[in-house]
């Protein structure tokens, strides 16, 4: 298999087509969704309340999986400003299949001014051009190293055809991964025309290409690109890849409409989905939330390995209480 196949599924082309054109570059893909930056910030300060605690002077190490042009890279600079003041240098992970995405992750640092081998201040960034088997653990373990915290946002683990395949993905980061592993992944609300659509194909006997599984299916991509994609319609579809990859924790809603609501303008919609998500998660039976998913916000941690919590006075417990009601609210989900 070459760097960029997995049975004639060619993520890095299709990244790459995408990452190049300009009119992908707007507001949408531009735009972090705010409880995905808290969960990542408050995380990542757990870990720094754990390096302080131990007067150990290393370094704070965040992965952003499937980093894509770095949208989440607002997440790194709160967490950078932060730990500054107690002398931690921080290193972000940017890791992504497409070379495309991670050119345009790095003109973005420039234009913000990062130096020489990014970076800026305490924060520096490092990149990682995976190949598609992401699950290889002996060879990520290399090229990413030990991290404190790492994320794979909006819908990442979705983009790797074969359940199996997205299992030994997440135990890939388990592994590589010290701390809490967030996650974003699409709930039955995402694309469900498609998946109907790739449902009736697998029933009568002919799935399209790779979509041999349930959840799986196919969209037309902004340009027209054609997209493999996995939908989680119940809850315990992804606690359970979640759970064989050993890894345990909170999975809530994160939103009830498309990502556009969360991180288009106007923010109004965004926010009405924030609160709505909030109330579903934790007033209405499971079965009825379930009913309202876009995205799921899965918040882990492996199994095995002791579970950092916030430290009373701490820096994750400051950027808690510096965000507003409603983000605290947001970040405990
Ligand atoms: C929907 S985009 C999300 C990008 C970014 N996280 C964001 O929120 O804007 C999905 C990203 O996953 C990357 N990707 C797809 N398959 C991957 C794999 N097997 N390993 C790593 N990255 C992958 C794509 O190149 C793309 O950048």
């Amino acid at each position: 298999m070459s760097s960029e196949h997995r049975d004639g599924y060619d993520a890095r082309a299709i990244y790459n087509s995408r990452y190049r054109t300009s009119n992908y570059q707007d507001a949408y893909y531009d735009t972090p969704i705010p409880r995905n930056v808290n969960s990542i910030v408050i995380s990542a300060l757990k870990a720094a309340d754990n390096i302080i605690a131990s007067g150990s002077n290393r370094k704070l190490r965040v992965l952003d999986f499937g980093c894509g042009d770095g949208r989440y890279r607002a997440a790194a600079y709160e967490i950078a400003k932060r730990v500054r003041t107690h002398g931690i240098d921080v290193e972000l992970v940017a890791y992504d299949v497409s070379d495309g995405g991670l050119d345009s992750f790095k003109a973005k640092l420039r234009e913000e001014g990062f130096g020489v081998n990014f970076t800026r201040d305490n924060l520096s960034v490092s990149f990682v051009l995976g190949s598609v088997d992401s699950s290889d653990i002996e060879k990520n373990k290399i090229a990413i190293g030990n991290v404190d915290v790492s994320s794979a946002i909006f819908g990442v683990i979705s983009h790797i055809p074969g359940r199996k395949n997205r299992v030994n993905t997440l135990r890939m980061l388990k592994e590589v991964t010290d701390g809490d592993v967030i996650i974003t992944a699409p709930g039955w609300r995402i694309l469900s025309k498609e998946f109907q659509h790739h449902k009736k194909l697998r029933e009568s006997g002919s799935p399209y290409k790779l979509a041999t599984e349930p959840g799986d299916l196919y969209y037309k991509a902004k340009g027209g690109t054609e997209n493999f994609y996995h939908v989680y319609w119940y809850k315990h579809e992804l606690i359970g890849e979640l759970a064989e990859a050993g890894l345990k924790g909170k999975v809530s809603i994160a939103k009830i409409g498309h990502e556009t609501t969360l991180s288009y303008r106007p923010r109004t919609v965004g926010f009405v989905d924030e609160l709505v998500s909030y109330f579903a998660y934790n007033y209405l039976p499971e079965k009825a939330s379930e009913y309202l998913a876009g995205y799921y916000l899965a918040k882990m941690h492996d199994k095995e390995k002791s579970v950092t919590h916030v430290v009373p006075g701490g820096l994750a417990q400051q950027y808690i209480n510096d965000i507003c009601c409603l983000s605290q609210i947001r970040s405990h989900l």
